[in-house]
């Protein structure tokens, strides 16, 4: 299949007539059962027609994604909720006027109209309502209802640019708009409403204290909190050893003169092993670090810039062939706790505490 790759570089909500044009192209083109990348405020999105059952089982297959990993269904106007879930109670109408459009996905009960091929077989539907103009002004032009993973290949970090769209599924999809990079760079924070208190089912950019300052007491899945809990998570798509980079990755925490000394022991084993070492390190101590490459993930003073780079970086050591990885731990706080949920994941949960 020959992949469209068009470029939306505006500023803003205004596009030149050209930008338009595409964009109605990419409407039609999703409207018809095909697939279209786009970029969101959070990493790049795989969209099809949400209500069709054929667009979602050929998501599932471009992206080589297990079909009973629901989709999330992205809507341009909140009034659209209305058809797809079943019902809409007050928190979640709440917590709409405060984070919509943004990166919040809230979990309803859904509606007859929502087929089980993209809900996974759920009898809920994921509803989010992103807040970037490319993404508000394709789900207009594709009927309103676009379900969108994460456009990568099943197992690979999200992509943050489209870069790595085009790596991960050119040749597999119709089309894919160029947005440049996108602004956050972790996946929103999804929020189960079918219970009480609501529940966070996958951290993100709108924090536990952001919630709660709207809704009052919010709980965790206990799987986050606790990755050695027997129970299976209640997104599922967080069972999976997704954002895995082909390195083997090691997070090290414990006081950053032992991390230090601890993963330059380590790396120069590796490394006389025959192993290319990597280390994902804040800025504070990263000229202590003695590895084959070495990366800064930004100041743990501004926790927006690392989540903005974090997939990037598990994405370069990929590409350098970097082999055994160790990284520094983060701070589980805030948006901290969205980075450290990745960055374990990304781990397969190896972790060495000193
Ligand atoms: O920021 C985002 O949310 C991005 C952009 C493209 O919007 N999308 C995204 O989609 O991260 P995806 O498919 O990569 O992750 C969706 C997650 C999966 O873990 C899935 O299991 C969970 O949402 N999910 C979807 N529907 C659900 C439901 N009805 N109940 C519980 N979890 C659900
Ligand atoms: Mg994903």
């Amino acid at each position: 299949m020959n992949t469209m790759i068009v470029k939306i570089q505006s500023e803003g909500d205004s596009f030149s007539p050209q930008e338009e044009m595409a964009l109605r192209q990419a409407g039609e083109i999703i409207k018809n059962g095909g697939l279209v990348a786009f970029p969101t405020e959070t990493v790049y999105g795989l969209g099809g027609d949400g209500l069709n059952r054929e667009s979602s089982r050929k998501i599932y297959a471009a992206k080589g994604r297990p079909p009973d990993n629901p989709l999330i269904i992205h809507i341009c106007r909140l009034e659209d909720i209305y058809p797809i879930v079943g019902d809409f109670p007050e928190a979640a109408r709440k917590a709409a006027e405060a984070f919509w459009p943004g990166p919040l996905t809230m979990v309803l009960p859904k509606s007859g109209k929502v087929p089980f091929e993209t809900t996974g077989g759920l009898d809920t539907v994921a509803v989010r309502f992103p807040s970037h103009p490319v993404a508000r002004k394709l789900i207009g032009f594709s009927g309103g209802y676009v379900a969108a993973p994460s456009a990568n290949l099943s197992g690979k970090p999200s992509p943050t640019a489209a870069k790595y769209v085009i790596e991960d599924l050119e040749g597999r999809i119709d089309m894919i708009l160029d947005g440049g990079e996108d602004e956050i760079g972790l996946e929103s924070t999804i929020l189960d409403m079918t219970v009480t208190p609501p529940q966070i089912l996958r951290p993100g950019f709108i924090t536990k204290e952001m919630l709660e300052g709207v809704l009052g007491e919010i709980g965790t899945d206990i799987t986050i909190i606790n990755p050695e809990s027997s129970q299976a998570p209640k997104a599922p798509g967080m069972k999976y050893r997704h954002y895995a980079p082909k390195g083997e990755l090691t997070i090290v925490e414990g006081s950053p003169e032992q991390v230090v000394d601890y993963v330059n022991r380590s790396a120069a084993e590796d490394r006389a092993a025959g192993e290319k070492t990597g280390v994902i390190a804040a800025s504070d101590f990263l000229g202590g670090y003695c590895a084959d490459v070495v990366k800064c993930v930004g100041s743990r003073e501004e926790e927006e810039g690392i989540a903005r780079k974090l997939y990037a970086i598990l994405r370069e050591f990929d590409d350098e062939g970097v082999t055994r990885i160790y990284s520094e731990g983060f701070d589980s706080q805030g948006l901290g706790q969205a980075i450290m949920n990745r960055l374990l994941k990304a781990a397969g949960h190896n972790v060495v505490r000193l």
